[in-house]
């Protein structure tokens, strides 16, 4: 396995980042009226813009290059053939056969995977038909009002996001979410709920995860209160799991469980049963479109030639950022309220993916790896932090996410989001241009400032610009597109993690923390330490412990 400085096209591109850096974009527009246009591709109902990075026709073949010499297309037929590229947990990646349409087939360990995608998903539809119908009654015979789902994570972020995302598709039925161990969020949650008209979907691929097990026994201790009768747990409790034992020990009885398997990475696992509340939101149509537009990515992502490939284009701008920028932050805003928690919903899924410090074969990585991934929805974070991308020191490469049409249009001719979108259009075009020391020193003279006012306010109103970014224009915010959208930011991350040659699909990282927890625990209680900690550790528990 070749790390990533040892190719060819690597060495190159760091010559090449000497003869890039000094160029503005500016300049680069002005020289080459075609880059627009050369510069942008159209997938379904997106266009992505990728025209304002700071490359030129040079960068994208080196980068292309890059891409060709680290084995991509080996490692995408890799991935959708079901190999095991998950090298440390040595487990296939397959969260693409969760969309494939039906009549296709993927083999893991010599065995057809696509019957038993389709089954649950034919399971899912059963079951969500029945509740959203109102068929599928409480221990006392009514229908369900509230969904609360419980996990973390992966078993989360994703519902959390696609069913906020996809607001003006949902049905009647309420959605709550509890991830947090702290008790608060649900105490909150359940305040206003009741145990008769309420389903909780406990959702936790391993179902060992203690956050949500030990929020699964509060929620029905909760329930029990009221229903009394155990044997009313089977109403009102769900599991979606790939661990059947662990759920049976739980007390959810295995007919009440949406199964899933170990080829689905956690964050990756919306498109699966842990999908389920998207699915009680939506309804099962909709989560099929949602399915379709992940698909169409995944076949634009395999055929696609490489300088035609959003995803592989996406994964080689921010590895050019990354390591020759050295940018160590990516920047997500979606103008887009309904898309609110896709910065949350990426954060995990990137960080988690590429944040490694060793390659596929344990040594440890030549180049920095992922990036620290953040955002939040425009237009406020221009009110906020768009200061520093505007005028700080650290580049910032960012995305910009807007549909042209809104699901809800407010105000004579859709005023709002008229406003939304020239602001979206004028902060990728600000970060661009900038404003040179003439063009402020010229538009202080015309609102007629003393010339010392001038000399003195130039440097503080100057931009410096050359600020790259990407713009996902999409019509609107449907289902599909949602789904597009999220398959463009796996591909992504996957690209990413081959040229740095790690393993994208495994989370180490979280291990040593839980496996701590689990040794304060006791103590907090009074137990005696098991294992010696630090001085600062040490005296905090003691504080804790004479105040608790
Ligand atoms: O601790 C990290 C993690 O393992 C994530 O990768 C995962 O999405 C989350 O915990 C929840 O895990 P589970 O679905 O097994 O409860």
């Amino acid at each position: 396995m070749n790390s990533p400085t040892a190719l060819p096209a690597w060495r190159k591109l760091q010559a090449h980042y000497a003869q890039i850096s000094p160029l503005h974009l500016r300049d680069l527009f002005r020289e080459d009226p075609g880059r627009a246009e050369r510069f942008s591709l159209s997938l379904e109902e997106i266009v992505f813009d990728y025209s304002k990075n700071r490359i030129t026709n040079e960068t994208l073949e080196l980068l292309l290059e890059l891409a060709r010499q680290a084995d991509l297309s080996g490692w995408i037929q890799k991935m959708f053939a079901g190999e095991k590229i998950n090298v440390s947990e040595r487990r296939a990646v397959l969260h693409t056969a969760l969309r494939n349409p039906r009549g296709s087939s993927v083999l893991v360990d010599g065995k057809d995977v696509m019957p038993e995608v389709h089954a649950v998903l034919a399971q899912m539809r059963q079951f969500s038909e029945a509740v959203r119908e109102g068929k599928w009654r409480g221990y006392t015979g009514q229908p369900i009002r509230d969904v609360v789902n419980i996990g973390i994570g992966g078993s989360d972020l994703g519902p959390v996001m696609v069913t906020n995302a996809l607001r003006p598709y949902h049905s009647s039925l309420r959605l709550h979410f509890v991830s947090n161990i702290d008790g608060t969020q649900l105490t909150e949650v359940l305040r206003d709920l009741s145990p008769e008209t309420t389903l909780f979907l406990i959702s936790s691929k391993t179902f060992g995860t203690l956050e949500t097990l030990t929020n699964a026994r509060s929620a029905r201790a909760w329930f029990l209160e009221k229903a009394k009768d155990p044997a009313a747990v089977a109403k009102h409790f769900v599991a979606i799991s790939t661990n059947e034992k662990a759920v049976v020990a739980f007390g959810i009885d295995k007919k009440n469980m949406f199964p899933f398997w170990d080829w689905v990475g956690g964050r990756y696992s919306l498109w699966s049963a842990i999908g389920l509340s998207i699915v009680l939101a939506i309804g099962m149509d909709r989560f099929e479109e949602l399915l379709a537009g992940a698909h169409a990515v995944d076949e634009h992502f395999r055929t696609a030639p490489f300088e035609k490939n959003i995803p592989v284009l996406m994964g080689l701008l921010g590895v050019w950022y990354n390591n020759f920028f050295q940018a160590s932050t990516h920047a997500v805003f979606p103008y887009d309220q309904y898309l609110a928690f896709l910065p949350a919903y990426l954060q995990q899924a990137d960080m988690e993916s590429d944040g490694k410090h060793v390659q596929k074969d344990g040594t440890p990585v030549s180049v920095t790896t992922g990036p620290i991934l953040w955002g939040a929805p425009g237009t406020n974070g221009q009110h906020a932090f768009f200061q520093l991308l505007h005028q700080g020191t650290k580049l910032v490469p960012a995305d910009f996410l807007i549909p042209v049409q809104s699901h809800n249009p407010l105000g004579p001719s859709d005023e709002h989001h008229r406003i939304l979108l020239a602001n979206c259009l004028a902060q990728t075009e600000a970060l661009l241009r900038g404003k040179t020391a003439d063009e402020v020193r010229t538009e202080m003279e015309a609102a007629g400032l003393a010339a010392d006012d001038i000399a003195r306010l130039t440097p503080h109103r100057t931009f410096e610009g050359n600020r790259p970014t990407n713009t996902f224009l999409f019509r609107k915010l449907t289902p599909r597109t949602l789904g597009s959208l999220i398959a463009l930011y796996e591909h992504k991350i996957f690209v990413q993690g081959t040229v740095w040659n790690i393993d994208s699909f495994d989370q180490w990282g979280v291990e040593l923390g839980k496996q701590l927890a689990q040794l304060i625990l006791p103590e907090l209680s009074g137990e005696p330490a098991r294992k010696p900690h630090d001085a600062s550790t040490e005296r905090l528990l003691r504080l804790v412990r004479s105040r608790i």
